[in-house]
């Protein structure tokens, strides 16, 4: 923080070129470089100041997923950045430590411009201390997931048809082609984005090891969870924690599911151990006091069809729900069709169920954005924001850019 107290950070959108097939090089877009921006962090408390720059030769805007905040500042379609532009939000970080990101909301060419490399990291801390692996680079590592489609010159292919949009056949993790990550520590955390503009990844290890998630979008879970695989769609974030013997070598890969969408059987990241690690703290036991979801009387439910909800489009002029500022309600997403999923900004919920199932331990911490299956409904007791702004709306949508592109979105607003 600066000396008045307030964190500033520039940000600017740029064209840029990245090689990432070897000896092929694309143009991409990035923030403050050639793909992909700079992890950015604050604390509980601090004040933030961005100035966002617009150098793409497009309208375009910056969205804080995951961050909770007046609705003039979220970056959601309503605050476009011209070309030339520069952008100015300021707001106060008043929410858990958690992992959150940034990337462009423009309506109508989301897909776009989050393909071509506009995303970063947002990582939040608060006071709160709980001994996870906390040194950025060495054991608590960002992994942002991308898939990509390649032409055969090596140039990013932008095929955004058909029923879900771009589904790549490569990965990317940080804007890197075939990555590897040298562990040197028994514990490893690894803070997981699915930044892909649709697929679903079934993460696990080769050997099929055991690890813990300890957050999801929002922050910590009440205690660590124990999976083998760990499904993530587009926009979710989940910490793991992944424990290391001297020496090995080992897969992190994503499995097939049984959808459509899911991308199946790839590798991801290869972890090459050294042959002497430095001791990590035990996992704790306990994470965070989580109270159980507060579940209010009001229910809404949202219909997902193929590219709208509730049977409407996106209409940048209409208010679609009216919220009062700091409610609980419960939100039914009914998903009638295939897979979707389902992000509310400026709001954390829990997931109460699916089709009346109680959902896996590593799926009841707080949430931002969840997988919707095709044709199940999903309840979730949701908690709004207290920044009422009866004129500027935040947005719901499902986070498969394509579908949120042609209108799979909808707008709300707190009063
Ligand atoms: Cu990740 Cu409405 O956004
Ligand atoms: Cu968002
Ligand atoms: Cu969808």
């Amino acid at each position: 923080a600066g000396a008045d107290g307030v964190r500033r950070f520039d940000l600017r959108l740029r064209q840029g070129r990245s090689e990432f097939l070897p000896g092929k090089s694309t143009p991409t877009w990035g923030v403050n470089g050639d793909y992909l921006g700079p992890t950015l962090r604050a604390r509980r408390g601090d004040r933030v100041a961005m100035a966002v720059t617009n150098e793409v030769g497009e309208p375009t805007t910056l969205h804080w997923h995951g961050m909770r905040l007046p609705a003039r500042m979220d970056g959601g379609p309503h605050q476009t950045i011209q070309p030339g532009g520069t952008w100015s939000p300021e707001w106060t970080v008043d929410q858990p430590a958690a992992t959150t990101w940034y990337h462009p909301h423009p309506h109508g060419t989301t897909s776009q411009h989050v393909y071509r490399g506009l995303a970063g990291l947002f990582l939040l801390d608060d006071d709160h201390e709980v001994a996870l692996p906390k040194t950025y680079g060495t054991d608590d590592i960002p992994l942002v997931i991308q898939d990509k489609k390649f032409t055969e010159d090596g140039r990013l292919d932008e095929d955004f048809g058909g029923t879900y949009g771009l589904l790549g056949d490569q990965l990317l993790v940080n804007g890197t082609y075939d990555p590897h990550f040298q562990v040197t520590t028994t514990r490893v955390r690894f803070r997981v984005l699915n930044g892909s503009n649709a697929h679903v990844y079934h993460l696990g290890f080769a050997d099929n090891r055991v690890f813990h998630v300890v957050a999801s979008d929002a922050g910590l879970l009440a205690r660590p969870a124990p999976v083998d695989r760990l499904r993530i769609s587009p926009g979710e974030r989940f910490e793991i924690v992944v424990g290391f013997a001297p020496g090995e070598q080992v897969l992190l890969k994503g499995f097939s599911g049984d959808e459509e969408i899911d991308r199946g059987d790839y590798d991801i990241l290869r972890l090459v151990a050294a042959a002497q690690l430095a001791p990590s703290a035990e996992l704790p036991q306990v994470l965070t006091p989580l109270a159980p979801p507060a579940v209010g009387a009001t229910v809404r439910r949202f219909r997902l069809g193929g590219t709208n909800i509730n049977g409407r489009e996106m209409d940048m002029a209409r208010i679609d729900e009216v919220i009062p500022a700091g409610a609980h309600e419960v939100w039914e997403v009914d998903n009638i069709t295939f897979a979707h999923n389902f992000h509310i900004h400026d709001a954390v919920f829990r997931v109460l169920d699916v089709d009346g199932e109680e959902p896996p331990e590593h799926l009841r911490g707080p949430k931002d954005t969840v997988f919707s299956p095709g044709k199940t409904l999903t309840r979730l007791a949701v908690e709004f924001g207290n920044h009422v702004d009866p004129a500027m709306p935040y947005m719901y949508h499902c986070h498969i850019l394509r579908h949120e592109d042609r209108g799979m979105m909808g707008q709300f607003v707190i009063v």
